[in-house]
């Protein structure tokens, strides 16, 4: 499809981007990676072996997976010249202001591999991301509690090695809880990728000038960071509590939504393109009550969220608005209850978006028909006037 088209998305849309990787029926409420259901790569994937599909466009043999995951714990470790770029930074920094910062920072580290047209370079500069941008997620956790940052543990996997890396200390040795690992791996699975959002879109624009990997990513997590998109699942969480401070219960809350009183959105509920339920927020929803049960957590900011969900889907306001909660509607009272701190939340999602980035990347690099990225404007400005002589 191409050629100028006035899309419902509120602007023009120059030419639909044509990609293999995701589908999406927001209508129907579908997700496929690859063409693989989202609820069957939940229940019966892994991280890596999501990343891989997405990336390389078919589930990878045992063999190549054991590859891959080898590589990229090859390649965990920072340069330690970058180790000290965090002490630079203020405590008090979001840790997604530090990731964006760490990634950028990458392609000072490793200028032998950034032309996105050579192969090798590509591949060696997706294997190098996979493998540090989580390390420097978790420094950016360490470095918010004043906490020592730890080395990676290459004897884990990635999503253990990652909560090694936010939980362990030096004073003790750290045992990864295995609901805990089990559900995150879930949580960044369904955050793969998700077509072209505004963060996706930010890399495919940036890539599409020949920029290199780290340079696109780095604006990817930048683009992620608005709390209209990435950013919602720390709103969901403030939103909450809020709600429980406040002490003036759902009702009064939801009134306050319909009434567009200035600000106040159902965070976490809504979507660019599903009007049914985000496939995503279902599944999140399960890992939810599972985790709590299973830690023993009992988190009143469930209950209200759970309350509230139920609210909106019997409101007439969201029913014609077709609001329905999206996957950051429950995915921080999870992160919570694993021990992240809510502005680590938004870093969790990137590292879940990394594989789509990549792929997204990769595929606009190898496609012959790419152009550098151009959005068309109507112009709606004063027509043309003299300037006025004096
Ligand atoms: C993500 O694109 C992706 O795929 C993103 C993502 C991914 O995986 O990459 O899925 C991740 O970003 C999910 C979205 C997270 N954001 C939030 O939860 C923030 C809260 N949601 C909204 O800000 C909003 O729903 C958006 C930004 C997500 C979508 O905004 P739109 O396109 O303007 O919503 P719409 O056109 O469907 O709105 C229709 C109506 C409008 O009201 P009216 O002017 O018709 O009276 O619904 C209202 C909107 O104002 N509305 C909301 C609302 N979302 C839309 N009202 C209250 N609360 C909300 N959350």
């Amino acid at each position: 499809q191409t050629g100028l088209t006035t899309l419902d998305y509120g602007f023009v849309n120059t030419a639909a981007t044509r990609s293999a990787i995701t589908y999406i029926d927001g209508e129907q409420g579908i997700l496929r990676y690859r063409g693989y259901p989202i609820e069957q790569i939940a229940h019966n994937s892994n991280f890596l072996e999501t990343a891989w599909l997405l990336i390389y466009g078919e589930l990878p043999t045992a063999s190549e997976l054991e590859d891959f995951d080898n590589r990229i714990r090859r390649h965990t470790l920072l340069h330690e010249d970058l180790r000290r770029f965090f002490d630079a930074l203020p405590t008090n920094a979001h840790p997604m202001s530090v990731l964006s910062s760490g990634v950028s920072a990458l392609s000072t580290y490793y200028q032998d591999s950034l032309s996105p047209k050579d192969p090798a370079q590509v591949e060696i500069s997706t294997v190098r991301l996979l493998a540090k941008l989580p390390v420097m997620a978790a420094y950016s956790h360490k470095k918010s509690i004043g906490q020592a940052f730890l080395y990676p543990d290459n004897s884990l996997s990635f999503v253990d090695n990652f909560l090694k890396l936010n939980f362990g200390t030096l004073a003790e040795p750290y045992e990864v809880n295995p609901v805990v690992s089990r559900a995150l791996e879930r949580l960044l699975m369904l955050h793969e990728d998700h077509e072209q959002n505004a963060s996706t879109s930010t890399v495919r624009l940036v890539g599409s000038t020949e920029a290199n990997l780290f340079a696109s990513v780095s604006a990817g997590i930048n683009a992620l960071f608005g709390p209209l998109h990435g950013g919602a699942n720390e709103a969901v969480l403030s939103m909450l509590q809020d709600i429980k401070d406040s002490g003036e219960g759902v009702a009064k809350y939801v009134e306050r939504v319909k009434n567009k009183e200035a600000g106040v959105k159902l965070m976490g509920f809504g979507h660019r393109v599903y009007k049914n339920y985000d496939p995503r927020a279902k599944l999140v929803k399960e890992s939810a009550h599972e985790v709590l049960a299973a830690l023993g957590v009992q988190d009143d900011l469930l209950d209200i969220a759970m309350e509230l969900e139920h609210y909106a889907l019997n409101d007439d306001y969201f029913k014609e608005r077709k609001l329905y909660p999206n996957v950051d509607f429950y995915t921080g009272v999870i992160y919570k209850a694993m021990g992240f701190p809510t502005r680590m939340f938004t870093v969790l999602f990137a590292i879940g978006r990394l594989p789509g980035w990549i792929g997204h990347w990769r595929e606009m690099n190898t496609d012959p028909a790419t152009k550098i990225g151009r959005p068309q404007q109507l112009y709606v400005g004063s027509p043309a006037r003299d300037y006025p002589t004096r």
